[in-house]
């Protein structure tokens, strides 16, 4: 069988990061924005290191105006992960790209994004939940603003918490009291660390924001007696192997931990994170491990079932889902 119509679990995708190049490029056409500088002549993202990146995906964003574009960027996103084979898929929303983190706009980007995951899941079957974001670089004061965005919509399609941006900026303890509203509305709770960071940063986010997945998590493998508190707490960590080498925290897959860790019993799977910045898709990742370290559907098939395993959404939709994943008539 082919890995592209193996049905499939993604848990890390920034909404804004899926977008399509041509997709941003048009929008910047319609609103009179100059964007050619983010753009590569082949029509990819142009940028240079991981903060560059930063720089032009909050660059790409500012054509995002209204709940009306978000909701034509879900759907064009979800089309192309369901092009992929993927059934499940939670992503990254940031109130701080939506309405400016004030409550009652993010509401109405919400509902245009809830609406076109609702006409994705009719279309294409597949199925997605929001997990509300705020980001590290922005700060903890507006932290704690996006944690009452969230508050204000949990349940339902918001179910998870998390913390994207730049590692290098603040500590995970500043974001512990936007953590913790998120935790009393009842939100599971993810936060990206260990992508740039050491084993330290990891740590952190275990003990400050006593989260229950990690983004990325890969430098854990710096201290093997991290490594193995992730094994027996049962933490999951939400691997990008292709954007970490893309973005240069590993040379290449065969330097990449993904292998070890999951030898080692962490609970490994397996994202995008941003698949038009980092060239890839859910295909590609898969393809490029089968030859790097030898994995074959059996393995993906597990790997997806961990991923179900730790999705931040309802037992009945766990249940719904684990059975497509496990069905072997694809
Ligand atoms: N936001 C989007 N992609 C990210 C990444 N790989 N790391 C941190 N923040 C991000
Ligand atoms: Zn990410």
């Amino acid at each position: 069988m082919s890995f592209k119509s193996l049905p499939k679990a993604e848990l890390h995708l920034h909404i804004e990061g899926a977008a399509p190049p041509d997709f941003i490029r048009s929008l910047a056409r319609e609103k009179s924005v100059d964007l050619s500088k983010i753009f590569t002549e082949d029509g990819g993202y142009a940028y240079r290191d991981f903060w560059h990146f930063l720089e032009v995906y909050e660059a790409a964003t500012s054509v995002l105006t209204g709940p009306e574009e978000f909701g034509r960027l879900t759907k064009a996103v979800l089309e192309a992960c369901a092009e992929q084979g993927v059934v499940y898929a939670e992503t990254f929303l940031a109130p701080d790209f939506c309405g400016k983190r004030d409550v009652e706009a993010w509401k109405d980007y919400l509902g245009a994004i809830e609406q076109a995951a609702q006409e994705a899941e009719r279309d294409a079957g597949i199925t997605l939940r929001g997990i509300v974001t705020c980001v590290r670089h922005f700060g903890a004061d507006a932290a704690r603003e996006t944690a009452k965005c969230a508050q204000e919509t949990a349940g339902g399609f918001v179910t998870g918490f998390g913390m994207g941006g730049d590692e290098k900026s603040g500590t995970q303890g500043d974001f512990a009291y936007a953590f913790d509203m998120a935790r009393e509305a009842g939100l599971q709770l993810t936060t990206h660390a260990g992508e740039w960071n050491g084993p330290d940063e990891v740590r952190a986010a275990l003990d400050d924001l006593k989260v229950e997945r990690i983004g990325h998590g890969v430098r854990s493998i710096e201290d093997l007696a991290l490594v193995d508190r992730l094994t027996d707490d049962g933490i999951t960590l939400e691997v990008c192997p292709g954007s970490n080498v893309f973005l240069g925290v590993y040379p290449d897959l065969k330097s990449h931990p993904i292998a070890k860790l999951r030898e080692r019993g962490v609970k490994v799977t397996v994202s995008t994170d941003d698949p038009p910045f980092f060239r890839t898709t859910m295909t590609q990742e898969y393809e490029n491990l089968a030859r790097q370290f030898g994995w074959d559907e059996s393995d993906f098939r597990a790997l997806n079932l961990v991923a179900i395993d730790a999705a931040f959404c309802d037992e009945a939709t766990r249940t719904r889902i684990r059975k497509i994943l496990e069905a072997q008539d694809v």
